[in-house]
């Protein structure tokens, strides 16, 4: 199977972000074609600050490869570094009704909240249907809030099809129903916008402070506590083993402990979990030298797979 993801260089990544879909990815590798890229192109629609968007993509990178993404089993590249996808993206606006690209979600979401109505915008899902149509992606692993924009691109890519014959393959969103969403530490869906993370990558301090706000109710510390109700437990659980849920469980309804110690409990799992990947990452982040050349890795063998689809293309219309 070829499956494909983009990933916006947007903000620290979370363990939400981790267990609901790098760490599926990571997996993938092994028996799948797996094509990930760094979507600066489309970061740009809601920063423009050359600086910044330099530095997150050095950091999206540095996270990645620290996790394991291998650059010798997945084509790992950064998206402005094959630019056949912005001549599609064009190529394809030709072909993309308007009234498909008013009906999106998540682009009358964003108006709604404000952001400026810029093209840039309006045409996001075009540019992501150049990213998966340029590469014959099959599976496009997404949260719930991109299938809209997996439909326009199989919308673009059957108009094109009944045009011009078998050109594209129809990409399919897979949206993975038995992972759970991961709560926050207000007990809700994590997610960056909500301030309730628990970072990756973030220092210890940060860390601390982060787990430390986890919300639990007032159960007295000598008394047996409910973990199936306990914010850090079920925090906690995604990083232990069944030995270790059972444990867990164990202490929590033996009483005399209170969530300070469960929370210092989890505080110890999460820095023991990432432990490598977070010397990694410091370490690549000290070193974007490093980074660049994984990146470089991967642009050369996208862009074979571009070009050839390309040259296909060119035939079509006339280039
Ligand atoms: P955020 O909500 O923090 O902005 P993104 O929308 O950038 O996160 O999500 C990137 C990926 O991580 C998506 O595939 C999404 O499904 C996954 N993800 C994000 N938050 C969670 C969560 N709380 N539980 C499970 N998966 C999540
Ligand atoms: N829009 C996606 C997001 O915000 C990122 C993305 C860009 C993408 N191009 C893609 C995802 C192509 C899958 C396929 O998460």
């Amino acid at each position: 199977m070829r499956i494909l993801s983009g990933i916006q260089p947007s903000g620290d990544l979370h363990i939400g972000n981790y267990f609901g879909a790098i760490k599926q990815m990571i997996e993938a590798q092994n028996d799948n074609e797996m094509l990930i890229f760094i979507a600066n192109y489309h970061a740009m629609t809601s920063n423009q600050k050359g600086e910044i968007l330099e530095q997150n993509i050095l950091k999206a990178a540095a996270a990645f490869l620290s996790l394991g993404i291998d650059p010798n089993k997945s084509i790992f590249w950064l998206q402005s570094d094959v630019k056949e996808v912005l001549e599609l993206y064009w190529i394809l606006s030709q072909f993309t009704p308007m009234g498909l690209l008013e009906r999106a979600h998540s682009y009358k979401d964003k108006i709604a909240k404000g952001i400026n109505a810029s093209h840039g915008l309006f045409s996001y899902p075009v540019l992501m249907a150049a990213d998966i149509l340029l590469f014959d992606a099959q599976i496009i692993p997404v949260g719930k809030d991109q299938i809209q924009h997996i439909e326009i691109a199989r919308d673009i890519a059957l108009k094109i099809n009944n045009e011009w014959g078998e050109i594209f393959t129809l990409p399919k969103a897979k949206i993975d129903d038995e992972i759970s969403v991961i709560i926050g530490t207000d007990g809700s869906k994590m997610s960056k916008s909500y301030q309730n993370t628990i970072d990756i990558f973030g220092d210890e301090k940060v860390l601390k402070k982060q787990i430390s706000s986890i919300i639990t109710d007032s159960t007295d510390l000598k008394d047996p506590k409910d973990w199936r109700k306990c914010n850090v437990f079920n925090i906690a659980k995604l990083f232990l083993d069944k030995k270790g849920q059972e444990d867990l469980k164990i202490k929590y309804e033996q009483g005399g402990e209170g969530y300070g110690h469960f929370k210092m409990y989890l505080y110890d799992l999460i820095l023991n979990y990432f432990k490598e990947a977070r010397q990694r990452y410091h370490d690549f982040l000290s070193h974007p030298e490093e980074i660049k050349e994984c990146l470089q890795i991967g642009a050369k063998k996208a862009k074979n797979i571009a070009l050839q689809k390309m040259q296909r293309i060119y035939e079509k219309i006339g280039i």
